[in-house]
């Protein structure tokens, strides 16, 4: 009998041995959704072949991808890219095939020993399952001549449609490498939409030829708050903070995004948190001005004026320019914390309201996005807005983001609204991740990676009709407290990494535990590609301790 236990002990201790080392060697973040490993291994060196199935240039473009990573990573020359339908051995097919129902973005990746074939039937499906191969190759640098990949058969496809990293560059400013490689980021996690935020009370930060005093003075303030808005002494930095992207910049950037799969949202903030904008235009508030761009935090009673014409022909200006820019079907219009105080006082906007029997500032405020919206709708585009979108009255075709709770996603998407689930709770990226004692001052909150990965999109409250509306969710990062581009990584990762699983993954195959053995894998990648995180569930318990 102790014999038999024994053995069973033996068994047991191998098979856990055995599926520690199997997962432990293929470690995908996010997780796909199904996934079979096999005996052995193929071996690509730089006698392997490449080939795809169409002339496509997209398709072209992703097996240059890869010649690109398996140069960087591991000094390996390019692998000449032919036409060919038959994966022979030795090969590695990239397979456009729409006639195999594979799922929108979704692909299918076969590891053999004698090849590699990643099909999808789109090419941003093949992009996410050569992003799913980097992952089985060695996350370290390092010359070698063959890179053993595990023979695996993995289906996969995300789960929401919205995976989104936003970034607040007004704040703070960040320089356009950094965006890029902001967009590298998200493309390792398969993120999908990257939210710019452009425009704010401390900061306008991109080019409209047509009035080049937002730039010129509105991208510029004079100095910034230092330490926290709620410590007792407010001290100045007394150095001016400036700098904006030009047209081309953002072309740039919408490009490199667009070869990674990622679509760039653009926030021009209206009616609110419009202080740089009025320091440039102040004809535009309700009392004329003067105004200066914010030196430190939070909300301002100055916002632009909505009982005059020209706010609105203003704003047009602003939006030909931008829509021009930006392909996205969405165009962000912000809409949060817009105090009425104002509107209250100024007899344009109260006139404004007889005109249009309006109740109430909140019903003005629905008006202002109302009719932007009418404009933007005209132009074939879409708005979506922070959920203060819903004071007043939605307007008829937005979508909204839901920051404030859940709450706000649960009304618009009882209202047949999309959404876009950002609740400050699990999503803000900005929120401490550790003990505050420790980590570096933030706006406050505590969102440590458990809680992250731990969050649903789709709120219990929804029907399952309405639960549809729920385009998926999204992390912010306001900088405030986030000085530089590194301090900006260390507050995304690896918490978008945890987003990026609730995002992709299937809900009933998430596990903390696996994520978190996943993620010892994805950290020596992060160590390789440059990327700074935060260290904190990855620390030995011994040196945490100590
Ligand atoms: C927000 O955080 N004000 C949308
Ligand atoms: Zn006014």
């Amino acid at each position: 009998m102790m014999k038999f236990i024994k053995s069973s002990l033996t068994v047991m201790f191998i098979t856990i041995i055995s599926s520690l080392f199997a997962s432990n060697e293929v470690s995908i973040v996010p997780a796909p959704v199904s996934m079979t490993t096999g005996k052995g291994y193929f071996s690509l060196s730089s006698r392997s072949s490449l080939l795809i199935n169409t002339g496509d240039k997209a398709v072209k473009d992703i097996a240059s991808f890869l010649n690109k990573h398996i140069k960087e990573f591991y000094n390996l020359s390019n692998l000449t890219i032919e036409n060919g339908a038959i994966a022979g051995k030795g090969s590695i097919m990239i397979k456009l095939d729409k006639g195999r129902g594979i799922k929108p973005e979704g692909y299918e990746l076969s590891v053999t020993r004698d090849n590699i074939e990643i099909c999808a039937s789109n090419p941003n499906g093949l992009f996410y399952g050569m992003q799913t191969l980097f992952q089985m190759m060695p996350p370290e640098k390092k010359e070698i001549s063959k890179i053993k990949i595990k023979c695996a058969e993995i289906e996969d496809y995300p789960r929401f449609s919205w995976r989104g990293l936003h970034l607040d560059v007004c704040r703070h400013f960040m320089p356009k490498e950094f965006v890029f490689k902001y967009l590298d980021y998200m493309a390792m996690h398969k993120l999908n939409t990257f939210h710019f935020h452009l425009t704010d009370d401390q900061g306008w930060r991109i080019e409209i030829k047509k009035y080049p005093l937002l730039t010129e003075i509105g991208s510029v303030r004079s100095e910034t708050l230092v330490g926290h808005y709620y410590d007792k002494n407010s001290v100045y930095d007394n150095t001016p903070h400036s700098g904006f992207f030009t047209q081309e910049d953002i072309r740039e950037i919408v490009k490199y995004a667009a070869e990674r799969y990622i679509t760039v949202v653009p926030e021009i903030e209206m009616p609110g948190h419009a202080l740089a904008l009025l320091s440039a235009y102040p004809e535009l508030g309700c009392t004329g001005g003067p105004y200066k761009s914010a030196t430190k935090w939070g909300v301002f009673d100055d916002v632009m004026c909505a009982g005059k014409e020209k706010t609105f022909e203003f704003l047009e200006g602003v939006i030909d320019e931008v829509i021009a820019l930006f392909p996205s079907t969405y165009i962000h219009v912000g809409g949060d914390e817009c105090p009425k105080v104002r509107w209250h006082d100024c007899p344009l906007c109260q006139q404004r309201m007889k005109d249009e029997s309006l109740a109430n500032e909140h019903q003005l405020q629905s008006y202002f996005v109302q009719r932007m919206e009418r404009y933007i709708n005209s132009k074939g585009r879409i708005i979506i807005g922070w959920d203060e979108i819903l004071e007043g009255g939605l307007a008829p075709n937005a979508a909204v983001m839901s920051w404030r709770g859940e709450e706000g996603g649960i009304s618009a998407a009882g209202q047949q609204h999309y959404v876009v689930m950002t609740p400050g709770s699990h999503c803000y990226l900005d929120y401490y991740q550790g003990n505050k004692e420790t980590e570096p001052l933030a706006i406050g909150g505590y969102t440590p990676l458990e809680k992250v990965y731990g969050y649903e999109p789709v709120p219990a409250a929804l029907s399952a009709d309405n639960a549809k509306y729920i385009m998926g969710a999204q992390g912010n990062v306001w900088t405030e407290y986030i000085l530089t581009p590194d301090h900006v990584e260390y507050m995304v990762y690896p918490r978008a990494a945890a987003l990026s699983e609730v995002l992709w993954s299937p809900k009933e195959s998430r596990g903390y535990k696996s994520f978190l053995q996943r993620m010892n894998t994805m950290i020596k990648r992060y160590k390789s590609v440059g990327l700074n995180y935060c260290p904190n569930e990855f620390v030995k318990k011994t040196e945490k301790n100590d």
